[in-house]
């Protein structure tokens, strides 16, 4: 997927989510770029020189004055592709903001022209102090990518906003920073409703009818708009265990009617609906209140009948045309084709966009287990202006940015 290794610096800083950092040093590796550790001298009380020096494959320093003759503090920053800061405490974001150069790290940040991602870590009491709330926006507005924190336990008793988020959270993040995706608050004020995952329909007790669907599409899409500020509701059926993006509501669902009531519930003041979930069209035409049993005299189990499942995508709308939803609400379906010797994904695309009727449809081709479960995504963004763009093959956080870059110019 790569085409050439690039140069990645991860910057950490001296708090207890130092251990994680390890974690985003083996993963930025898996592509073969190029990662080196700067820690600062505090981040060394966590992690010692040695762990990062065996994951990165290069010596760490963490001083100006280390290695003098290579000019470090400025060839580090000069050759870096991309910066993540893993943690980034309270004090290195202030030291940033100041635009100190006290250490290497910080000297390192002040040479860089590349992305730099930055990882707060910190408790809720000091992420929510109007200091820090303000260095936050000066590093987002001198273009600094400030991811959130997420929501949770933090050392000692205390939960909250504030807790670094996890290492492939961050790495996915960072990943597209890599690739110029743009992290502005460009959804700010915006609510957008995103179902994800596959529905399930119970047999019985113990058995029901389900699909491959992982929901990585659907929360990635999370992940990006609530990066872009948008107040996100994820609506999500079974899925792998995926972490929560940050700030994001969830409503776990399990069937396509449970779903159905709770993407119509959250659309009712939704600017922007995404209907990236799985859903199942069938479902058994009675469910049985205990295991259905092999060698029964009665086909219960040998003969399933099945009933169709209400279209949740046309269900929205219809809603919107009748006025039920705000006729300014964007609709985005999926469509998971395999194609045939006949028709090729992208004819059965075109061909769902006209009969769901929605604004945009994000084409996937799923032929040869591709896509279900996998980390890249690739296929065909339609729109019902008559536009068609390839959405080349990447991780399914790129294509999550494109479809909203996409969603985006359609509200223009
Ligand atoms: N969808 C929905 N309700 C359903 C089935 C699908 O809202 N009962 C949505 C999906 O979330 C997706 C889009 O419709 O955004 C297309 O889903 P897909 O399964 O590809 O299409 P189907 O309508 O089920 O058509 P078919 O299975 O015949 O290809």
């Amino acid at each position: 997927m790569l085409n050439s290794p690039r140069n990645i610096v991860v910057g950490v800083s001296g708090g207890i989510a130092a251990y994680k950092a390890c974690m985003l040093v083996r993963n930025l590796k898996e592509y073969g770029d190029d990662v080196r550790v700067v820690p600062t001298p505090n981040a060394l009380k966590f992690v010692g020189a040695a762990t990062f020096e065996a994951l990165s494959g290069h010596p760490v320093s963490t001083e100006v004055f280390d290695a003098v003759d290579q000019v470090q503090h400025v060839r580090v920053g000069q050759e870096a592709d991309l910066i993540v800061i893993a943690p980034a405490t309270a004090d290195l974001m202030a030291r940033i903001v100041a635009g100190r150069a006290d250490d290497l790290l910080t000297a390192t940040i002040l040479v860089a022209t590349c992305p730099v991602v930055i990882a707060p870590a910190m408790h809720t009491e000091m992420w929510n102090n109007p200091a820090m709330v303000a260095n936050v926006k000066t590093l987002r507005e001198r273009g600094f990518v400030v991811l959130e924190p997420a929501h949770g336990r933090l050392t000692g008793k205390d939960s909250g906003p504030g807790r670094m988020l996890e290492p492939d959270q961050i790495a996915d993040l960072a990943r597209t920073a890599l690739e110029g995706v743009d992290y502005s608050y460009s959804l700010k004020g915006l609510k957008v409703v995103i179902s994800a995952g596959g529905t399930q329909e119970n047999i019985d007790p113990v058995r029901f009818i389900g699909n491959r669907s992982s929901g990585r599409q659907g929360f990635a899409l999370a992940d990006i708009a609530a990066h872009r500020g948008a107040d996100v509701t994820i609506v999500a059926g079974a899925t792998e265990a995926l972490e929560t993006p940050p700030g994001a509501n969830i409503v776990k669902v399990q069937s396509t009617r449970e779903m159905e009531q709770a993407v119509y519930e959250a659309a009712q003041d939704a600017d922007v609906v995404i209907m990236a979930a799985a859903v199942a069209d069938f479902r058994p035409d009675s469910e049985a209140q205990s295991k259905l049993k092999k060698g029964t005299s009665d086909d219960s189990l040998s003969t399933i009948h099945l009933v169709e499942n209400p279209d949740i995508l046309v269900g929205l709308v219809e809603k919107r045309r009748s006025g039920e939803l705000s006729e300014t609400t964007t609709l985005v379906g999926f469509a998971a084709e395999t194609g045939d010797d006949a028709t090729t994904p992208l004819e059965y695309g075109r061909k769902k966009l006209q009969k769901k009727g929605c604004d945009l449809l994000m084409v996937n081709e799923v032929a040869g287990g591709r896509v279900f479960g996998e980390s890249t995504n690739r296929g065909w963004l339609l729109g019902s202006d008559g536009s068609e763009t390839v959405v080349e093959d990447g991780s399914k956080h790129l294509v999550a940015a494109q479809i909203m870059d996409a969603v985006e110019e359609f509200r223009v």
